[in-house]
Parts: C-alpha cells; structure tokens; sequence
C-alpha cells in the first residue's frame, strides 16, 4: 500500500519572485532584429542527467539557465555529481557512472518541471537509494503515475506518495533493476525517458514501444554518450527503442542548440506585429520539434530558411520572419507530439488569422504546467476571440484582428504567460497578465529580448 504524504508547506526559498509579478502587453510597431533565444531545455535536462551517469568529465554550453533546469543541476548534485558552473551557458559535470547516485539528504526539489522530475525519477530508479520528489504547486498536481507504473517493474518502489501518485513521493530505487518492455500508454518523451534512463541500470535490453513518435533527444543523447540504441519498427506500425543495459557511458562534449519552443513566442510575434522582419538564429529543427513550423508556413507565414548547419549532432537553421496575413487550417492530431508546447502561441497565431483553425487531439495538454487546453481557451476568450472545447479539440475563429482589453490568468504556466504577451503586441487593446515570474522557469530575458526588438511590455 502506498502511504500518503499530504502536501506540506514548502521548506525551500521559492527560485522566482514570491509575489506575482503582472505584465502588459501594448501593440507594438514592426519587430526589427536578430535574436538568439536561450538553450533548448528538453536537451538541457538531458545533458545534466546523462552527464551525471558517465564516469568523468563532460563540458555543456549554451546550457538554458532557466529555473527548471537549475532545479535539475541542483537535483543532479544532491545526488552525488559534481556540477560546477564555469561560464554563462558553460558548465561542467563530472558523473557518478550508471547506478552511481547517492542518497540525497534533503528532498529533491523540481519547482515547476514535470520533465526534470519525471526524468530523475527514473534516473534514480537504477541506483540503490531513497529520494523524495517535490516541486511547486502545479507540479504537484501532475500524475507522476504513468511513471511510477513502469518504474515499479523495473524494481523501484514508491514508499510514499499524494493522492494519485503525485508529489510530494518517496522514490526507493531498484537494488537488482530488471529490463522491461513497455508500450506507453501516452504519447510522453518525459515516460520514454524515464524508462530509458532507469533501464540504463539494468541487465540485458529495455525497450519501450511508443505509438507516435515523440521527441528523440533522449536516444541522441545516450548514443552520443556511447551506449547502444537501436529503434526499429513493429508489424503494428509503432516504434520500438531497445536499449541495451549497464553501458559505461563516457563524456562528451555536449552543445544545446536554441529551444525552438521558446523561439515560437519571437516568431509569432513577429508574422502577426504588421511590418516586422525577425532573424531568429541557431533554432534547433529536429522534426520532432518543428510541427509549428510546418503548421504557420500553411497557414501561410513567411518563415525562410536561411542557413543550415549541424550542431552538437542536431540540425540548426537561422529563420528569417516576415509579418505575414495568415489563414485558418486544420492540425492534424498525429502532429501533436511534434507541437505539444506549441498550442497556446498557435492559438493566438490562429485567432489574428482569418478563418477557422482547427487543432486536434489535445488531451495531454490537460497534464501540462496547467491545464492548458482550458487555459488557451480562456486567453482567447479574455481578449475577444472566439473559441471552443470540442472534446480534445480546439477550434478558434480567427477574423483577422483581436480586440484584446483582457487580464490572462497564467496558472503558473509559462507558456501560458508569453502567448498572451504575444497577444498584446498586435491586439487594438493591451493585454495584461496575472504574473509573468513562471516564464523565468524557460526563457529567461524573454522580456529584454521581446523588448530589445521593439516590443511594448511593460
Ligand atoms: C518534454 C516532453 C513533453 C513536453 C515538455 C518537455 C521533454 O512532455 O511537453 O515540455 O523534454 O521530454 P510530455 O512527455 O509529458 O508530453
């Protein structure tokens, strides 16, 4: 039976600002410049957590800075590794080797990230030692169960946990770690992941069968590292990872290209403020990732490409964006994985654009930082849109301009927060939010980029 810890009033020093801290965002005249947004943070997790399983020493730069990665750094130390920052965006991990954490002395604190969370949970599930999980008040409202299932098989017991498996929980990782095979019964990189991770610990080959592909960078980056990965396909049309247990996984260099998540708030901007002309650099274009792109140039936004390059083994591009009239279009479901952070900015992209845009298939956007399926929907509507639930689906009515004049209530979502901001650059009114503080937690200086390329937030 599981016993169950009711949530406590938190002990750490919250990282942002106690108090929340409202914006406004005021219509802007044309966006000019070239930017380089912050590190892409699926990556950045990556490279801390793996970093702290190889035996040595790996260098990381253009790490992201933002809060959940730092609740991630801090995690990985209370754990045993040696994380030393050297630069900005340059640190250095020396690991403790796969199995080798230690038992931290305090509980692990992930603030608002289920993907730091999720991922040292099964990170610690291969080594022979207890850790409790806590995070803020949105990630204790995350299921934490899709992970404790799997994890459970490999040997891992969840001593304690809230209702549901959530935070605050008492990890016991597996003395003896078994390799399982698991289909998700969701499309998550986070659940993909952690079972990778903890499967690392075990004998013999882990595999996890995922429906749709979701992103990638955890078999990259353990390849990278020197274990053995292979992905092949199943007779029913599905992906099987197979990972082949207890490699020594030695450093490596490793370099975070740009998020491309956080450069969609930027480019949104910058088709719907009439004249702007952004150049957006080194944004990562793993196809994984880049459903929104794909999704705006049909709807008729002018994103060129115009360099490529290979970076720290992913496909970089600098983006040139030109304010652009935009057509409603329909997103297909199975493009979901590619754009899950995506639909709240492609919303608002949606709602300036004429016509209806359909998006399809958005059940997991319940789980996120909020609940961010009725969240999307209530920033449109605050501001004069037109929008609708149906099911999973969201369909906005776009009609080529918003009013705007609304107060957003972000939940403690970041993405929430910068979508809305996006929304006020080019509305007749300004758009106001609750509290910009969460955005530190992705795209820290989002407000001194925005603003250096003409943006009115204030
Ligand atoms: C992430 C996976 C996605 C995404 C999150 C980052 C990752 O979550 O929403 O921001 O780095 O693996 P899910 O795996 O829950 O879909």
């Amino acid at each position: 039976m599981l016993k169950r810890i009711r949530p406590q009033a938190r002990t750490m020093p919250l990282p942002h600002a106690l108090a929340p801290s409202p914006l406004t965002a005021r219509r802007s005249s044309a966006l000019k410049g070239s930017i380089r947004v912050p590190g892409d943070k699926s990556i950045s997790h990556r490279a801390l957590i793996i970093a702290a399983l190889t035996v040595g020493e790996t260098p990381i730069s253009g790490l992201l800075e933002g809060e959940d990665v730092i609740n991630t750094a801090r995690a990985v130390r209370a754990l045993g590794a040696d994380v030393q920052h050297m630069a900005e965006g340059s640190w250095r991990v020396r690991g403790v080797g796969v199995a080798g954490f230690a038992e931290p002395a305090a509980p692990l604190d992930f603030g608002n990230s289920g993907t730091g969370c999720r991922l040292v949970l099964g990170a610690a599930a291969g080594s022979p030692i207890t850790a409790t999980f806590d995070g803020d008040a949105s990630l204790r409202r995350r299921p934490m169960r899709r992970v404790l299932d799997p994890l459970e098989r490999i040997g891992a017991r969840a001593l304690a946990a809230a209702e549901g498996g959530r935070l605050p929980l008492t990890l016991q990782g597996a003395r003896d770690p078994i390799p399982i095979a698991y289909e998700l019964p969701v499309a998550s990189a986070q659940l993909k992941s952690a079972i990778l991770l903890a499967g690392l610990a075990a004998p013999g080959e882990t595999s996890v069968i995922e429906r749709e592909a979701t992103r990638d960078h955890t078999e990259r980056m353990l390849r990278h590292f020197g274990a053995e990965l292979r992905v092949e396909p199943t007779e029913s049309r599905r992906r099987r990872i197979v990972l082949k247990g207890q490699p020594e996984l030695m450093p490596q260099p490793v370099m975070v290209p740009a998020d491309p998540s956080s450069a969609a708030f930027p480019m949104v901007a910058g088709l719907l403020v009439p004249g702007s002309e952004v150049l957006l650099t080194g944004i990562m274009m793993n196809p994984l990732r880049t459903g929104l792109f794909t999704t705006l140039r049909e709807m008729g936004a002018r994103i060129e490409t115009v360099a490529t390059r290979l970076e720290g083994g992913e496909d970089v591009a600098d983006l040139r964006v030109r304010a652009s009239a935009l057509r409603g279009v329909e997103v297909p479901a199975e493009r979901a994985p590619s754009m899950i952070d995506e639909y709240p900015i492609l919303a608002v992209a949606a709602a300036f654009a004429e016509g209806e845009t359909v998006m399809r298939g958005l059940k997991e956007l319940r789980v996120k930082e909020s609940d961010r399926l009725t969240a999307t929907a209530d920033l449109l509507r605050a501001n004069g849109v037109d929008a609708l639930i149906l099911g999973d689906d969201l369909i906005v009515q776009g009609r080529g301009r918003v009013r705007g004049g609304g107060i957003v209530r972000t939940h403690m979502d970041h993405r929430i927060a910068m979508a809305a901001l996006v929304m006020g650059l080019a509305a007749e009114r300004p758009v106001g939010v609750d509290d910009a503080s969460f955005i530190a937690t992705s795209f820290p200086g989002f407000i001194e980029l925005m603003t250096a390329l003409g943006a009115e937030l204030r």
